[in-house]
């Protein structure tokens, strides 16, 4: 028997005030999880929280892309080993539902036009995406992760762990670039009773193969959460780059690192619960 618990992150990088907002994810995943549901609903719908507020670069919030179209990622994995991931879904506010559904089937992923007539077949929500404009400058590093992304990871009673993410990605991207959130090992990655989660500028946290190799060192290396984190970050992203990471193991709560500003949270159940 495990101890339910939940870590989520609001994006690396300046931008809006987040912190509350993230909470409320975190609160909904906490309520799941108390009320004994699993923790592939709490992520998913703790998820679906942050992709339905426009505070966030991810579902409503999510930022246009240079050629003016506003276009979704996510990818959700879990312990046991299955994993969904969506590219680049026109008039999808929350891919995550999508990508969730991909768990069970032979295929990993889908992107773009057949991604989303998927998703239709499968009866998934299709609205426009307003989106918002990017902040600052092209060439500003900081403007380039202005609210980047949303990442949740929920561990439930049986001890299942589940990471979940979602982005419109950076801000100042061509509309066929894929970054880090879709890519496994890159954005996210959980295996048996541990999952990391990345933000930041994706093009070097893919470089970097950042969740996985951050995974493999708490891992084989029998070190802290946050101590691989910080390693991950300070020895494998150049300074230069925004990046934030969260973590969340078999017992304990959540941590979040970062070299930018990044809101997280956790909360872990206890007797009282
Ligand atoms: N980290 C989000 C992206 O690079 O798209």
């Amino acid at each position: 028997m495990s101890k339910p618990a939940v870590v989520a992150h609001g994006g690396a990088g300046p931008g809006p005030m987040r912190q509350d907002n993230l909470e409320k994810a975190v609160e909904k995943a906490a309520n799941i999880l108390r009320l004994g549901g699993n923790a592939l609903e709490a992520a998913v719908e703790a998820c679906v929280i942050l992709e339905d507020d426009p505070v966030f670069n991810a579902g409503t919030g999510s930022v246009i892309r240079t050629d003016g179209s506003v276009l979704t990622d996510a990818s959700i994995q879990t312990g046991d080993g299955r994993i969904g991931f969506v590219i680049a879904m026109e008039e999808t506010p929350n891919p995550i539902r999508v990508a969730a559904d991909l768990l069970d089937e032979e295929i990993n992923g889908l992107t773009s036009a057949g991604a989303r007539l998927w998703a239709d077949q499968r009866g998934h929500l299709r609205a426009d995406v307003e989106g918002r404009l990017p902040e600052g400058q092209i060439g500003d590093l900081d403007a380039e992760i202005t609210g980047d992304t949303i990442g949740v990871i929920a561990r439930d009673s049986s001890g299942m762990i589940v990471v979940a993410t979602s982005t419109g990605g950076c801000s100042f991207r061509p509309p066929g670039r894929v970054g880090d959130v879709p890519l496994p090992g890159s954005g996210f990655w959980a295996e048996d009773g541990l999952a990391v989660a990345a933000t930041g500028i994706g093009e070097a946290i893919t470089r970097a193969l950042l969740s996985n190799r951050v995974y493999e060192r708490i891992k084989n290396k029998n070190t802290s959460l946050e101590d691989s984190m910080e390693w991950g970050i300070n020895t494998l992203i150049p300074p230069e780059h925004s990046v934030g990471l969260i973590a969340l193991g078999p017992t304990g709560p959540g941590i979040g690192v970062a070299n930018t500003d990044m809101p997280w949270a956790t909360w872990e159940a206890s007797s009282s619960d």
